[in-house]
């Protein structure tokens, strides 16, 4: 049904199996998996903690030989710093722990400093939006909101309005030969929408709706899968070339990248309720899923020669989870269940111990793959794999509440 739906892929993928659209539909006991997620973060906080906790600090990995939090300075480079107190804040949002929400405080607020200085890069979205947008969620606290605004017009000043994109990485300009783009830009993409939403410009929208059209028009391939980097002449605005970054090579589908495409055009269509960037999500979401092996953990990237021996990627199956919880509401009949059944059977196989840090290792998950051609992070606990696990397991867990409420009416 699946391979039906999604209709002819010219891309040689590596596909191992596709016979996961006949598959049963699988069940997730969410409240188990938050449960873990939860005695993990307590875990961590206990790991973490001395008498002078240093907040600036935030776990970013465990390497696969290694079985504690190295963590990194939350300095403007580091672009993974607010996804341990996003993480925070999801647990308290499930829980309710106000210890956990106190420290949520002091993690969120050792970002602060991003809203108050020149943008370094792209990754402001991360950085801010997964913390204080999180925080601002659950707490409404009028400082957070400015944080976020101010991060958002900072973020707005990477825009090129002649190409049409937010320039990702400044510092690689002369390198690559133009105004970047990547695809993880897109990510970025939601604080602009919910500023504009909430008191910034509605030059925010215009831009973040400007660049997922530039994005859609030259970052993908004629069958979906994207290049993980797109090279702009700055002046003119044209398109240079499409590369890669992290992914095996400039034409092959980089697990992550995809994911990012799929959460990005998902956001994108929420916010503008634009068809066009509906179907396109569905779209980048298709090739994705006809590409995966049988537990819908993508190796890193759908391409590598040496699969099924490659490394596997389990933050994007995360990232696009977590998407796909979001994309199936917006679909009808057999889409919309392809789409549930396929987030079902992710999130099943990421809590099983295949997956699970478990008892050996404070994070959630093992089995991410960071920067495989730089050999960084390989087969490694990732942080923002758990951060992504954790939001589609809120998602899932508020589907759940919500469908049990209309049963009841
Ligand atoms: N460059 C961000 C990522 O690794 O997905």
């Amino acid at each position: 049904m699946l391979k039906k739906l999604i209709g002819i892929i010219s891309l040689p993928l590596i596909i191992t199996s596709c016979t996961q659209a006949e598959a049963e539909s699988v069940e997730v006991d969410v409240d188990a998996d938050l449960e873990y997620c939860a005695a993990q973060v307590e875990r961590s906080l206990h790991e973490l903690s001395s008498d002078s906790t240093d907040y600036t600090m935030m776990p970013r990995n465990i390497a696969s030989t290694d079985t504690v939090w190295h963590c990194r300075k939350a300095t403007p480079d580091e672009w993974c710093a607010g996804f341990w107190p996003g993480i925070l804040w999801y647990d308290y949002e499930m829980t309710g722990n106000e210890v956990v929400r106190e420290e949520a405080e002091r993690y969120t607020a050792s970002l602060e400093y991003l809203s108050q200085r020149p943008a370094f890069d792209h990754d402001l979205g991360f950085l801010v939006f997964c913390s204080y947008g999180n925080g601002y969620r659950l707490t409404h606290n009028p400082k957070f909101k400015q944080i976020i605004l101010n991060t958002a017009d900072t973020l707005a000043t990477l825009y090129n309005p002649r190409v049409g994109t937010i320039l990702s990485w400044p510092r690689n300009v002369e390198m690559l030969g133009g105004h970047n783009t990547i695809m993880d830009n897109m990510i970025n993409l939601e604080m602009l929408f919910w500023a504009a939403r909430n008191g910034g410009s509605h030059r925010l929208y215009d831009i973040a709706v400007k660049h997922a059209e530039t994005t859609m028009k030259h970052h993908f391939r004629p069958d979906y899968t994207s290049y993980h980097v797109a090279v702009y002449n700055p002046t003119s605005g044209e398109f240079i070339k499409g590369m890669t970054h992290q992914g095996y090579s400039d034409n092959s589908m980089w697990a992550r990248g995809q994911a990012w495409a799929i959460y990005g055009y998902t956001v994108v269509y929420r916010e503008t309720k634009d068809p066009r960037f509906l179907d396109f999500a569905c779209k980048v979401a298709d090739v994705y899923l006809a590409g995966l092996p049988d537990d819908y953990i993508p190796y890193w990237d759908f391409n590598d020669p040496s699969i099924p021996d490659a490394p596997r990627d389990a933050s994007a199956a995360c990232v696009v989870a977590s998407a796909l919880l979001e994309l199936q509401g917006f679909c009808q009949d057999e889409k919309k269940s392809v789409y549930m059944d396929a987030a079902r059977h992710m999130l099943a196989s990421l809590s099983t111990d295949s997956y699970r840090s478990g008892a050996h290792r404070p994070s959630f998950l093992d089995h991410s793959t960071g920067h495989k051609p730089a050999g960084s992070e390989i087969d490694a606990s990732i942080i923002y794999a758990d951060y992504y696990y954790i939001e589609a397991l809120s998602r899932m867990k508020k589907l759940e509440s919500e469908s049990s409420l209309m049963a009841k009416r």
